[in-house]
């Protein structure tokens, strides 16, 4: 049993079917890849499973629990966090303070406490303070914690992103194309940053077009084309799959 179970998971947009009866574990602890050419479905998956959007059929268990039930705001309580693939940052706000968006959903008291300034709120958010400083050492922000957001260079701003995700402390965190934009250099940072991740004992499920990223990084890989998975395995298996190759051919911007 993985600590993610999508099953048989269906989504149709009007008369396309983005997500065809895709099943897949993701086992505790791993860096798992969903890759696949433009169009193939992988957002739409991250989106059903971060209860964006409802499948038409089947089912995502999390420890063994049904998601369906809960409603998205609920998702990140439950110990799931991502990243979008067009940054979603407050681009207005500084780094410290989109840090601390993502902390909030921890601090379940904070709504009403706050009013009364109580010692617990004051020692969660004198916590939540330090948190956003490690989380802005480990992601190289250290300096710009009190920068507007939208004035950081874009590979920063996509680190900002990741930081938002890593403050609720999630189990298991999401990123889809986290590389995109990304120069060899922030790329190769990246690739550090979710190592580290990893062996903080946190689940990744990376959605990325970067091969040589994901193929240098992956304990498993899921490979979607038009709707459908095409393939899964090791990375060794997934890079030999004559299946994969076609697949990714077909596209000029992989030939
Ligand atoms: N809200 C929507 N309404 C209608 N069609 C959609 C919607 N979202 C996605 N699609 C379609 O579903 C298919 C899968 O899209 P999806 O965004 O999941 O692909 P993807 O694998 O993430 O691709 P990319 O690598 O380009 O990000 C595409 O054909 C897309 O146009
Ligand atoms: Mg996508």
């Amino acid at each position: 049993m993985g600590l993610m179970e999508v099953r048989e998971v269906t989504v149709r947009f009007g008369g396309l079917i983005a997500a065809s009866e895709i099943t897949m574990d993701i086992e505790e602890g791993t860096i798992h890849s969903l890759i696949g050419p433009n169009g193939a479905g992988k957002t739409t998956l991250f989106n059903v499973i971060t209860r964006v959007i409802d499948p038409n059929i089947g089912d995502v268990l999390f420890n063994g629990e049904s998601l369906l039930k809960s409603k998205p705001h609920e998702i990140i309580k439950s110990g799931i966090a991502r990243t979008f693939q067009n940054l979603e940052i407050f681009k207005l706000m500084t780094v410290r303070d989109n840090f601390l968006v993502g902390e909030h959903v921890n601090i379940d008291t904070k709504l009403t406490a706050e009013m009364f300034q109580t010692k617990h709120i004051q020692t969660e958010e004198a916590n939540s303070n330090t948190k956003a400083v490690q989380i802005a050492e480990f992601l190289g922000l250290k300096n710009r914690l009190n920068s507007l957001t939208g004035m950081l260079p874009y590979g920063l701003q996509k680190m900002v992103e990741i930081g938002r995700a890593l403050i609720s402390s999630p189990k298991l965190l999401l990123l889809d194309e986290p590389a995109a934009g990304l120069n060899p250099s922030e790329t190769h940072f990246l690739k550090e940053v979710i190592r580290e991740i990893k062996s903080q004992g946190v689940t990744i499920l990376l959605v990325e077009h970067d091969m040589s990223l994901v193929m240098d990084i992956s304990d498993y890989i899921t490979v979607m084309n038009f709707g459908k998975k095409i393939a899964e395995g090791m990375p060794d298996q997934i890079k030999n799959d004559p299946e994969v190759i076609k697949a990714y051919l077909g596209e000029s911007k992989y030939a």
